[in-house]
């Protein structure tokens, strides 16, 4: 695996593989790596003779300057996994790289990036498309896979890709658990033991909630499901919810009945520490 740090280099890299007809996947991430973002490799790798992963921890999508100092690095790790995994090439790009000095446009996302995340963590869209769209545009990637874990973030992303006719195909990756159902996150190691144990009303909130869900069916009240959802977060007395949602698939855009496509989205805070997750639920 080569590990390149500035975008020239990148180039000098990737051009003799396009050259040679070569399909290009990319992943992005911030790092501290886990199986989530391993499982997104080995998708990539499936679909692309290179593939090439990128790890930088986004400044501009931090909305705590708390949240980015206390951000897990691993990079030395990272980097072993990813050789292991067949990832051809790492990009690891300085601030100064990706946002050099009189850096002054940004891509701000509307539609599915209002509501949610987009109201408990105002800019951080911005930030994710705006570093999304640069890397897509340094990297030049035939296929891009991104994680379900992040499903507002993918239908940002989607949105974007569209709405700019950004020439690549985006890929989603199923979410990863832990065997309890705890969804894989960088932020986990955060947790103390007592709340992990509490971080498993999560995936116990979203098991009711797409229960609910399909015993109402499309054309059912979602009311009833984000009701289920609030009754089983709130028997967790560490757990405070910053939301429990229905929405739609694909708009991302809260639901007052149940389509055939929806997500539920939830953020819940446990200490220190703020946990997303959601479930998508194909409904007749
Ligand atoms: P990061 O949180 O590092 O996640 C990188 C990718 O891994 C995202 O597409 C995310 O959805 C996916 N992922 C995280 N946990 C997962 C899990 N348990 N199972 C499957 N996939 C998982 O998301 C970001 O970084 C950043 O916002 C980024 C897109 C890189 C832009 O800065």
């Amino acid at each position: 695996m080569i590990t390149v740090r500035d975008p020239g280099a990148l180039r000098q890299t990737t051009e003799p593989w396009r050259r040679a007809g070569e399909r290009i996947a990319f992943v992005p991430t911030m790092g501290a790596l886990h199986e989530g973002h391993l499982s997104l490799v080995r998708q990539a790798r499936e679909r692309a003779a290179r593939v090439v992963a990128s790890i930088f921890v986004n400044p501009t999508q931090f909305n705590q300057a708390s949240d980015l100092e206390r951000y897990p690095r691993t990079p030395e790790r990272d980097a072993e996994l990813l050789e292991r995994e067949g990832c051809d090439l790492l990009f690891l790009p300085t601030a100064d790289h990706l946002y050099p000095p009189g850096d002054a446009t940004w891509v701000v996302p509307e539609g599915a990036a209002e509501g949610l995340e987009g109201e408990h963590r105002p800019g951080h869209f911005r930030g994710v498309a705006t570093v999304v769209l640069k890397l897509f545009n340094l990297v030049r990637p035939d296929v891009a896979v991104l994680g379900e874990k992040d499903a507002q973030q993918l239908a940002v992303i989607r949105q974007m890709v569209r709405d700019l006719f950004v020439p690549v195909e985006i890929v989603a990756g199923a979410t990863v658990r832990e065997e309890d159902g705890l969804a894989l996150s960088s932020r986990n190691v955060r947790l103390a033991p007592e709340e992990r144990r509490a971080s498993l009303v999560l995936s116990r909130a979203l098991r009711v909630g797409a229960e609910a869900a399909a015993a109402a069916g499309a054309g059912g009240d979602a009311e009833a499901v984000r009701a289920a959802m609030g009754r089983a977060l709130k028997a967790e007395p560490r757990a405070r919810i910053d939301y429990a949602e229905v929405v739609d698939g694909r708009t991302f855009q809260p639901v007052e009945t149940l389509t055939a496509d929806v997500i539920l989205p939830l953020a819940v805070r446990i200490g220190e520490t703020r946990l997303i997750d959601n479930v998508r639920v194909a409904l007749e």
